[in-house]
């Protein structure tokens, strides 16, 4: 019995000092194999306990059993060690600096374009108007065609179009189209829309035009609408957009798709009609194109022009932004550089 328990007492010792180096998983695990594993000396202890002499027997099963709990403690405790130890490495090695300040988040804001047409379809949303998109890739029966401006007519020429190389497809020169789109989808409903949008003409670009703008289409058709519901309404607009005090005029002009057509002017927000640079010393500067839907574009829409009557507008905004902001140059809107955008 003392030869076996001195030859315990050197296991432990050896299986011991062999797991203070141990410092991975891997070697937590080549260890266990070794000491405790089915062929390490302890199972084989246990495996040939009966071989043992009767009277011995307890006392030796006892003392393989101390041994292998020992071992089996010294193993766990040795196992948390090893995960304490990769944890704090990994905490060392990923540090994360929570004194740093934090990344100051960039405040967007609107482009000036967009406070523009905000502004506008706030004014005309108090006016009981809905906003109506209709599409930039247009078909010249819409364009044109429809708005009385047959194949053949001088007027086309009015517009700089880009067409496509798709037969009767082109990029609208205007948000005038899009009065029949809403016409043909309302009839015979009243009417009272704006239709806001990027058009194109394929004009010189200059510090005072671009091939793209954005215009807003104004229409209102309904049963008895008359010049004096046009000319209050809008200048109820510019009213609510430039102040009460704003003096406007309307000029006559001509308009294929209006009839009688108009101009309006208000006064030159900058000098207050005494004549300036940016009104060209007229004191007044133009604003918008409008008159009655005339009685084949109303037909075109679905109307009955002996029933029904209508007026329609149409302002480009690019322009009065310009003024509005003192801008010197309209390609700043959109050369998309951030200097210019965060001055507003
Ligand atoms: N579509 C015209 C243009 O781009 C503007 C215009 C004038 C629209 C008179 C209208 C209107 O609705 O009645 O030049």
């Amino acid at each position: 019995m003392n030869d076996v328990e001195a030859k315990l007492m050197e296991a432990q010792e050896g299986a011991l000092a062999a797991l203070v180096d141990v410092q991975s998983e891997p070697g937590l695990e080549e260890w266990k194999q070794a000491n405790l594993g089915k062929t390490s000396l302890v199972m084989r202890m246990f495996g040939s306990l009966g071989q043992v002499p009767k009277e011995d027997r307890p006392a030796v099963g006892r003392a393989v059993n101390a041994l292998k709990v020992a071992l089996e403690t010294a193993f766990t405790e040795k196992q948390q060690v090893v995960k304490q130890n990769q944890l704090s490495q990994a905490i060392a090695s990923e540090k994360l600096d929570i004194t740093l300040p934090g990344r100051a988040l960039r405040r967007g804001r609107l482009h000036p374009l967009n406070m523009t047409l905000r502004e506008i379809y706030r004014v005309f949303g108090d006016m009981g108007f809905q906003i109506y998109r209709s599409p930039e890739v247009e078909l010249d029966d819409f364009n044109f065609t429809f708005l009385n401006i047959p194949p053949y007519h001088p007027a086309r020429d009015m517009w700089d179009t880009f067409y496509t190389e798709t037969e009767g497809v082109l990029l609208r020169t205007h948000t005038s189209p899009g009065q029949i789109r809403v016409m043909r989808e309302r009839a015979p409903e009243d009417i009272r829309v704006i239709l806001p949008g990027v058009c194109m003409r394929y004009e010189q670009l200059t510090a005072r035009s671009e091939i793209e703008f954005i215009q807003i289409e104004v229409l209102v058709v309904g049963k008895g609408i008359s010049f004096a519901d046009m000319k209050g309404t809008l200048k109820d607009f510019v009213a609510r957009t430039f102040g009460p005090e704003a003096r406007t005029r309307l000029r006559p002009s001509y308009f294929p798709f209006t009839e009688p057509s108009a101009e309006m002017d208000v006064e030159c927000f900058i000098c207050g009609g005494e004549g300036c640079g940016v009104c060209k010393g007229s004191g007044w500067l133009e604003i918008l194109g409008c008159g009655m839907v005339h009685p084949t574009v109303l037909q075109y829409g679905g109307y009955d022009p002996s029933v029904y009557s209508g007026f329609a507008a149409g302002m480009g905004i690019d322009r009065s932004t310009l003024m509005r902001y003192r801008i010197d140059d309209i390609r700043h809107f959109r050369n998309n550089d951030i200097r210019f955008l965060e001055q507003y």
